[in-house]
């Protein structure tokens, strides 16, 4: 059996054409959606990342401001941009890129950004809400890994979903997300006794580690769905994820590719955060 391809890259056109069409209605209205990345530090995957994020807002007509600070920024100014931009009413969104320089507490920072505003979805109300089941924002990777699992029709009641990682960003939100749907959800981490005991269970499995080559052919149930949300390089420098993807395609229903899998829809949800949270302002 050879899995089938979840394409990331032609889900996000669709659903960031979509979105640029509700853009146009809200400029016709006299609002123009407007995200505010934050990059503190010279670290050049986030300057990729934010750089797409930028990007992307161009593309489905938001207004997009970018600040680059160096790594000797001081938390106290880092917040006080945060305020200027909570009380900015052209930015919808604020999006502080993660990591941030060792001398700066993360969690402190979010907190700083008004859950209005929160388009990553990473504030404790933000993620209190999703997990009581509450309107909020929704963290961008988890939610764009919902939408993949939506675009084939895939009924998640009574399933059982294997996360594999337990971050604030992607594990715990994935299970929360999962478990909204109804699946029977396990988490899995870096302390799990028998990880291939719990992966040949899953109908599911979202690999969410950053460890390249974890997930083997014989972890995997025949038919399960794999989502890869690992960014991981290879010895040649190429991106590749968390998934032995050649071996696991042959056992998988369905696969997401890295790249052009999950990476695409993270950003495109975040457009559909911003433009939520434009819509919200009204
Ligand atoms: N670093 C890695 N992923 C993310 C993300 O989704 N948002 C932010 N702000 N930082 C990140």
């Amino acid at each position: 059996m050879t899995a089938q391809l979840i394409d990331g890259n032609a889900l996000s056109r669709e659903t960031r054409a979509d979105i640029a069409r509700r853009v146009q209605t809200l400029k016709e209205r006299g609002l123009t959606p407007g995200l505010a990345v934050i990059l503190v530090g010279d670290d050049p995957a986030s300057a990729v990342y934010v750089r797409n994020k930028v990007k992307a807002c161009g593309e489905t007509g938001m207004h997009s401001v970018l600040e680059t600070w160096p790594a000797s920024m001081t938390e106290a100014e880092l917040l006080a941009r945060i305020q200027a931009l909570n009380s900015d009413p052209s930015i919808h969104g604020i999006l502080v890129q993660l990591p941030l320089p060792g001398h700066m507490n993360a969690q402190k920072v979010i907190e700083a950004i008004s859950p209005d505003k929160d388009v990553d979805g990473f504030h404790v109300a933000s993620a209190g809400a999703l997990m009581t089941g509450l309107p909020g924002f929704w963290p961008c990777t988890p939610h764009g890994c919902m939408k993949m699992l939506e675009s084939i029709g895939y009924e998640l009641r009574g399933k059982h979903a294997v996360v594999i990682g337990r971050s604030n960003i992607v594990g715990k939100p994935m299970a929360m997300m999962l478990l909204h749907k109804s699946a029977t959800v396990t988490i899995c981490h870096s302390a799990t006794a028998d990880l291939k005991a719990m992966t040949l269970q899953a109908d599911v499995i979202v690999a969410a580690v950053g460890k390249r080559g974890l997930v083997t052919a014989d972890m995997v149930k025949p038919g399960a769905v794999v989502l890869d949300v690992g960014m991981n390089r290879d010895e040649h420098g190429k991106l590749c994820g968390d998934v032995d993807f050649a071996g696991v395609r042959e056992v998988a229903g369905w696969i997401t590719p890295v790249p052009g899998g999950v990476g695409p829809m993270t950003i495109t949800m975040l457009m559909a955060n911003t433009l939520d949270a434009a819509e919200q302002s009204l």
